[in-house]
């Protein structure tokens, strides 16, 4: 575990705001920035970024957290991850700790920059190689987009790296890296030779693996990074690092199947593609390109394969669907990949073709339908049957209603009718759309004391010795035991944010960070007065709770006469709070 201390330390050298900067292009407004969620699609700004409270919360869906919490979304890395990088940020360097696996840790920080230093020899290596020099140019690139996409060559030869490695190149990062291979005599040698190499970033920019292809003729055509702990094929598309400014403009992502798709499209204008890595369309490649853009086109090859892929990735989108998205899909011509048809049809042949592309709905109906013949009640049978494990599982509510009506009508049958054959009950949302956090909270005195407690830890000083027993919610309780607690040390409440695993707690810990939207902090004499307000209708509160239950004990069965006594000095330290004057000690 990182110990407390060092978050705390990190946190208070990193600015949220030049954070969020880098990734969400931020506008001031008032004392703090707005910008439109990245977590969510929208128009209007909902996000908002505190630079007081160092802290950033969305209106809209309702996601907040803190710097850590920001990279972690973001970037879709973890809590010791999100530390470690903003560390590196700040010059500092993340203590060793004793129980998890520190040698990895420290491995999989430096098998990052094995992967750098491997990839700048490629990048001189191909400085030097004539023969990939004109492989490429052959193939129609400009040594612009080569440098864009970081391309290198491999050289000939077992031991190429060694050159840059020297006697490191026995080091265990190489072989975890995946950049050398071990043979059964021990001897080492370099996994990449005289090949292409395409650099695989992640969306930081960080070089996580390769992929190799032959100049020319060769098996296998290419030759890519084995899954290490810096790569894994299923969550990584290639050239996403460099389309994200062009996915942005565009609010559209463009889905390819190779490496040299996406860098012939970029040659030719169109920078907002990426590719999957040899693999199918996984969900989590699919959540990553909703969180990138309101728009995907999967542009697959046109061959079968093509068809293949693009299959698998309808069936992977549909649990991931929103009505305030679009999935379409682009079926090139037979004898097409998307690099060989914007060579020969440009870039505005090819930006029209997008916005043709089929649908997500049209080509899941066409799919189902297949060769069905719709003319007889079995084909029209069939039809709704196949229907059954793809459209239940729509996420999309008005577009899975959308789908429904449409399927109704090719199978000639009434929609309740359909919906009651694919075990949708009729007019009933299957799956809820998420709860969205309120916009207008209640604000109940207790968290206006804890509200006024963090802006004013001394005042922790001020309470009355029986506090706890007046706050009714145990999380409220243990927020402010924490406040008294490290109302000595100063009290930074997003750190006691990140320092909380208790969901409840941290929920919490949010809305005290957001609640208050950056009021003039009080004067002392004011906050004071505040304060033995906000105690005074707590105690109020209190004594009510107890003189109703007292009272539906007496309409019962009677009180005793210790009950009556107490009964009665609570009717009348009610009067006397009301009074406004000081409650008995
Ligand atoms: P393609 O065979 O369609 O390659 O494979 P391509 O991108 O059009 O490449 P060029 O134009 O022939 O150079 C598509 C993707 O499948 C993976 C690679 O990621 C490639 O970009 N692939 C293909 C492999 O991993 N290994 C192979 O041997 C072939
Ligand atoms: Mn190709």
């Amino acid at each position: 575990m990182i110990p407390e201390s060092f978050v705390q330390e990190v946190l208070a050298r990193v600015d949220i705001v030049d954070l969020i900067e880098r990734h969400v292009p931020l506008k001031k407004g008032g004392a703090n920035y707005l910008a439109c969620c990245p977590f969510h699609n929208e128009k209007s700004p909902s996000f908002t970024v505190s630079p007081a409270k160092q802290f950033y919360h969305c209106f809209g869906c309702g996601a907040h957290g803190t710097a850590i919490g920001f990279l972690m979304e973001y970037a879709g890395v973890s809590f010791r991850d999100a530390i470690k990088e903003l560390a590196q940020q700040v010059g500092l360097t993340v203590p060793e700790e004793d129980r998890p696996d520190p040698a990895r840790q420290k491995q999989s920080q430096s098998l990052l920059e094995v992967m750098a230093r491997a990839a700048k020899f490629y990048r001189d290596q191909l400085k030097v190689s004539p023969n990939a020099i004109t492989y490429l140019k052959g193939r129609g690139l400009t040594g612009e987009v080569a440098a864009r996409y970081g391309i290198g060559y491999a050289p000939e030869g077992w031991q190429g790296l060694r050159t840059v490695f020297g006697e490191h190149y026995e080091d265990p990062g190489l072989v975890e890296g995946g950049l050398v291979i071990t043979n059964d005599a021990g001897r080492r040698y370099d996994r990449f030779r005289d090949r292409v190499m395409f650099p695989i970033h992640d969306q930081r920019g960080n070089i996580i693996g390769f992929g190799g292809r032959v100049l020319g003729q060769g098996e296998p055509k290419y030759l890519n990074s084995p899954e290490t702990p810096l790569f894994e094929k299923g969550r990584e598309l290639y050239g996403l690092h460099q389309a994200r400014q062009a996915i942005r403009e565009s609010n559209t992502v463009v889905v390819t199947e190779g490496y040299m798709d996406v860098v012939a499209l970029a040659q030719f204008g169109f920078g907002a593609a990426v590719a999957t890595l040899g693999t199918a369309t996984t969900p989590t490649h699919i959540q990553k390109l909703f969180r990138q853009a309101e728009r995907v086109v999967f542009c697959f090859d046109g061959d079968n394969a093509g068809r293949k892929a693009a299959r698998r990735a309808l069936e992977n989108s549909l649990e991931h669907l929103a009505d305030d998205r679009a999935v379409r899909f682009l079926f090139l011509p037979k004898e097409h990949d998307p690099d060989s048809y914007i060579r020969e049809q440009g870039l505005i042949a090819f930006q029209r073709a997008l916005d043709e592309a089929t649908p997500l709905t049209d080509f899941l109906l066409r799919e189902l339908r297949g060769t069905l013949d719709l003319d007889t009640a079995e084909g029209r049978a069939r039809l709704v049957h196949e229907a059954k494990d793809w459209i239940p599982r729509m996420s999309a509510p008005i577009l899975r209603a959308q789908t429904l009506r449409q399927l109704a009508n090719m199978a000639g049958m009434d929609l309740p009718e359909v919906e009651r054959a694919l075990g949708l009950e009729p007019g009933k949302k299957v799956r809820p759309p998420p709860k969205r956090l309120e916009r207008q909270r209640v604000v109940t005195p207790s968290r206006q004391l804890l509200r006024l407690l963090a802006s004013k830890p001394a005042l922790c000083a001020e309470l009355p010795d029986n506090i706890d027993s007046l706050l009714e919610d145990a999380g409220e309780s243990a927020i402010l035991q924490l406040f008294c607690e490290r109302a000595g040390h100063g009290l930074s409440l997003s750190t006691l944010f990140d320092s909380q695993a208790d969901a409840g707690l941290r929920n919490i810990l949010a809305d005290l960070l957001t609640g208050t939207e950056d009021e003039e902090p009080l004067e002392d004499t004011a906050a004071l007065v505040l304060l033995d307000d906000i105690v005074r209708t707590l105690q109020r509160n209190q004594i009510d709770r107890e003189i109703a239950q007292l009272s539906a004990k007496a309409s019962q069965g009677g009180l005793s006469t210790d009950e009556s006594r107490r009964f009665a000095a609570l009717l009348s330290h009610k009067q006397s709070l009301k009074a406004g004057q000081k409650p008995p000690v």
